[in-house]
């Protein structure tokens, strides 16, 4: 991927990449484009074994959601210069202990964004034609041909609550069916198409066939949609929540289905969820009539594996090959454009006063001149990416790596 950036100091050839947990194949042809050492293990590691491992010499680690990367496995890896989750969530990684340690980590939060709204499209039409009962019916062997409470979704309206990625990707595929769309969301956005901004919650609550959640868990979206807020919708509409559990009362969901308010339901993520696959699950809403229940499988497609493991291994070539930590999750983010002719240093440092003053009276004893530098910060590191034109920069990283503060420091090139 990185043609255009010169050749690193350290052979590439001798970098070595330890990829965890089935990492999608895709991943292995970016690394293998870039000619480093690929080490394959298709199960998670424990913390004793990934330690070891990281003792080798690793330098990227790769794994999706099973691995515990632990302080003590990420202080075995003195070589380690970065980890890539491939999959969404980062909860497996001690995030703050790699930060401390001057280790980036990368993740891929919006690669299977397509995947969870072809799935809302596609619930949306089976909780408008009841499908699932239809379906279960038949499995059943009972045989219910019905009109009375089916419909077409064309020229309906679906109210998108949170228009980021997710929502805004449904507001395109819905109108392309033909449905009106009107979304709510905290921060001002650019209406896709003719999707139209509702006059807030309550006004979309009022005016949509059906409400689909696509916002965060935070403090502010908690039972976001209740009792209070079901009671606003229309007669019958129905609702769909792919995003959080946290998001929706779902004992409040099962009283409204119950009592008819509501005239359906698609649920894909609840407030508990099982670790791993198992059977028992409860929820008040199992067994109800048109509510459709799936095991959070919205992003779940062999398209989106596929597309996680491109992103993190660009993400991750990207980081080895220039520095950039733009899409790092525990980092400060820089993205400096290589320079032809240019020298980088990198360094990660302890985020006190006076090391950038160090740095640069370190650069001006040694006589190089600085063509470009970008620091940026976070409450306990600061990353400095630096390009130099003399043939200095050994002498400048030796100086750099020498001071009191510094955390990780390498010539790139
Ligand atoms: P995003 O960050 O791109 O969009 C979220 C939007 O919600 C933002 O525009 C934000 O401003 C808005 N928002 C935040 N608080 C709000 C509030 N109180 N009221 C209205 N809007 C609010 O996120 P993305 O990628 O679209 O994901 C949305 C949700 O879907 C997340 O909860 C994510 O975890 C979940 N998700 C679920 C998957 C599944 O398998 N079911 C797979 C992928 C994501």
């Amino acid at each position: 991927m990185a043609a255009s950036t010169p050749p690193t100091s350290f052979p590439k050839s001798e970098i070595k990449v330890l990829l965890l947990e089935n990492v999608h194949p895709s991943a292995h042809e970016i690394f293998q484009r870039d000619g480093v050492q690929i080490e394959v293990v298709p199960r998670a590691l424990k913390e004793d074994e990934l330690a070891a491992k990281l003792s080798e010499g690793v330098h990227l680690l790769g794994i999706r959601s099973k691995t515990r990367v632990t302080a003590k496995a990420l202080e075995a890896g003195k070589r380690l210069l970065g980890v890539g989750a491939f999959c969404i969530g980062t909860n497996q990684i001690d995030l703050d202990a790699a930060n401390k340690l001057g280790i980036p980590c990368f993740n891929a939060p919006f690669s299977n964004t397509r995947s969870v709204a072809e799935l809302v499209i596609c619930e949306i039409i089976m909780l408008s034609r009841r499908l699932g009962d239809r379906s279960r019916e038949v499995h059943e062997g009972r045989w219910r041909k019905v009109a009375a409470g089916a419909h077409e979704v064309r020229g309906k309206t679906v109210g998108i609550v949170g228009y980021g990625h997710i929502g805004s990707q449904v507001g395109v595929l819905a109108e392309a069916i033909g449905m009106r769309v009107v979304f709510h969301d905290v921060r001002p956005t650019l209406p896709m198409g003719n999707n139209r901004m509702a006059l807030g919650l309550d006004g979309l609550l009022a005016e949509s066939d059906f409400v689909t959640l696509h916002v965060p868990e935070t403090p502010s979206t908690k039972n976001m949609l209740g009792k209070e807020q079901i009671a606003k919708m229309k007669d019958g509409a129905m609702l769909l929540n792919l995003s959080r559990g946290t998001v929706v009362d779902v004992a409040a969901v099962a009283e409204a289905i119950r009592l008819g308010k509501l005239g359906g339901a698609a649920l894909d993520v609840y407030p508990e969820e099982p670790e791993g696959n198992s059977d028992g699950f409860a929820s008040p809403v199992c067994g109800l009539e048109n509510v459709v229940l799936t095991p959070h499988i919205g992003g779940s497609t062999e398209e989106a594996q596929e597309a996680i493991g491109r992103e993190v291994a660009n993400t991750l070539a990207k980081f080895m090959n220039t520095g950039a930590t733009t899409q790092a999750v525990n980092f400060p983010h820089v993205d400096l454009p290589p320079m032809a002719g240019s020298h980088r240093v990198l360094n990660v440092h302890r985020n006190v006063p006076g090391v950038l003053s160090d740095i640069n009276r370190i650069v001006s004893e040694r006589n190089g001149n600085v063509l470009a530098q970008f620091l940026a910060t976070d409450p306990s590191i600061g990353y400095l990416v630096m390009d130099l034109d003399k043939e200095v920069a050994n002498d400048v990283r030796r100086g750099i790596a020498e001071l009191e503060t510094s955390i990780k420091t390498r010539i790139l090139y």
